[in-house]
């Protein structure tokens, strides 16, 4: 069978743990492309990340940005190694595609999987699926603020982080939510707020979701504080729909999340520009973990659900639930690594997703 459509896409594994889940991830999505012959991916790999700041000091290529642009997507891993300092690996390479392409809407879905324990015990006996809509370009991470005091010398210096919030970055987000909400069974946007504490840019985080709220009345709507909303992830987590957040608190709760449904290793994300003007990118939402990196210890689950998400974005909604349903197969026969109590790793968990995408 000839494959029908063809894709564009640039794997950036980057550092640790990165490479081992994005080469697994490739494989069972190349298995996935094999088997059903409506589409193939053409795949170019990029050896940017730490290491490649050790050699030339900077995280990606100079022209990168210009290279990566025509691609239809951009597959990434995780970026971070000791020895370079965090801020400097994450603002040259993960933030640096975010930010210049104006990838503003960052997907989470929080999914419990069959065969996973979870630490609440209501997983056991409650349906238990939301997900986290992360405002990507601005807020808390726009990079404002600076450090220039340091001339009144050791133990005096000052430092300024400024959040950002524009009207137009809240009502993105918050559309985007809303949108989202309408295709989930339950139509619920719960929007995270701590507007009574950060009385300026929180509070017209909140007059922009009830001004957008008005457009949705089929929508069901709530507001709550982000400690409040820490405690409703773990007391009652049926309640959640569609959480938005800004980008430091949804980049919190969604850990969190994941923790919940069992592993930060499960949590898959989609970092889009829903415009379509720049490629998306698809990362599972763990860093490098470099305490098992090397060790083929790394569960590939999130880099692979992030790999469904980039289906779904190139309008293979068939395939990506073809992915969802091998990883429920996978985990529901026990084949689990080690942050998920098993035995099995990464090249265990990828066989069998691969088989099960066969069988
Ligand atoms: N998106 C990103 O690229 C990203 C995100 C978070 C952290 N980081 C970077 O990663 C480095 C390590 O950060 P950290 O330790 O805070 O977070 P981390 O996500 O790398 O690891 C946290 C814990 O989760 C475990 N873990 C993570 N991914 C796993 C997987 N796939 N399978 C099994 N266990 C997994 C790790 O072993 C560790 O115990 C830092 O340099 C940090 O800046 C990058």
């Amino acid at each position: 069978m000839s494959a029908t459509q063809r894709f564009r896409i640039a794997a950036i594994p980057a550092d640790g743990v990165g490479r081992e889940v994005v080469a697994a991830g490739r494989k069972v999505l190349d298995a996935l492309a094999a088997g059903s012959g409506a589409f193939a991916l053409d795949w170019q790999e990029f050896g940017w990340g730490c290491e490649y700041y050790a050699r030339t000091g900077r995280m990606m290529a100079e022209d990168g940005l210009t290279v990566l642009k025509d691609f239809d997507a951009i597959y990434f891993g995780a970026v971070g190694w000791p020895g370079v300092p965090d801020h400097i690996s994450l603002w040259g390479l993960r933030l640096a595609i975010c930010q210049n392409f104006d990838l503003w809407a960052n997907v989470r879905p929080v999914r419990f999987l069959p065969g996973v324990r979870s630490p609440l015990r209501k997983a056991d006996h409650t349906e238990l699926d939301w997900v986290v809509v992360r405002e990507n370009s601005e807020g808390e991470y726009a990079g404002l603020g600076g450090r220039n005091l340091s001339g009144r010398g050791p133990g005096h210096e000052v430092a300024v982080q400024s959040a950002l919030f524009t009207e137009v970055g809240c009502e993105r987000i918050m559309r985007f939510a809303f949108d989202l909400a309408r295709t989930r069974i339950r139509r619920k946007v719960s929007s995270v707020t701590k507007s009574n504490a950060q009385q300026y840019g929180m509070v017209l985080w909140d007059e922009v979701f009830r001004r957008v709220a008005r457009d949705y009345p089929d929508v069901e709507t709530e507001s709550v504080l982000v400690d409040a909303m820490s405690a409703t992830f773990v007391l009652h987590p049926e309640d959640l729909s569609v959480v938005v957040a800004s980008n430091l608190h949804a980049d919190i709760l969604s850990d969190l999340g994941s923790a919940l449904a069992g592993s930060l290793g499960l949590a898959a994300s989609a970092n889009l520009n829903p415009e379509g003007r720049f490629p998306s990118m698809f990362e599972p939402v763990h860093g490098s973990a470099p305490d098992i990196a090397g060790l083929g210890l790394a569960n590939p689950i999130g880099a692979v659900g992030s790999a469904a998400l980039m289906l779904d974005h190139l309008g293979l909604p068939g395939q990506a639930t073809r992915l969802h349903a091998g990883i429920e197969a996978t985990t529901a026969a026990g084949i689990l690594t080690r942050d998920l109590g098993g035995t099995a790793s990464t090249e265990d968990v990828t066989k069998a997703l691969i088989d099960a995408l066969r069988g």
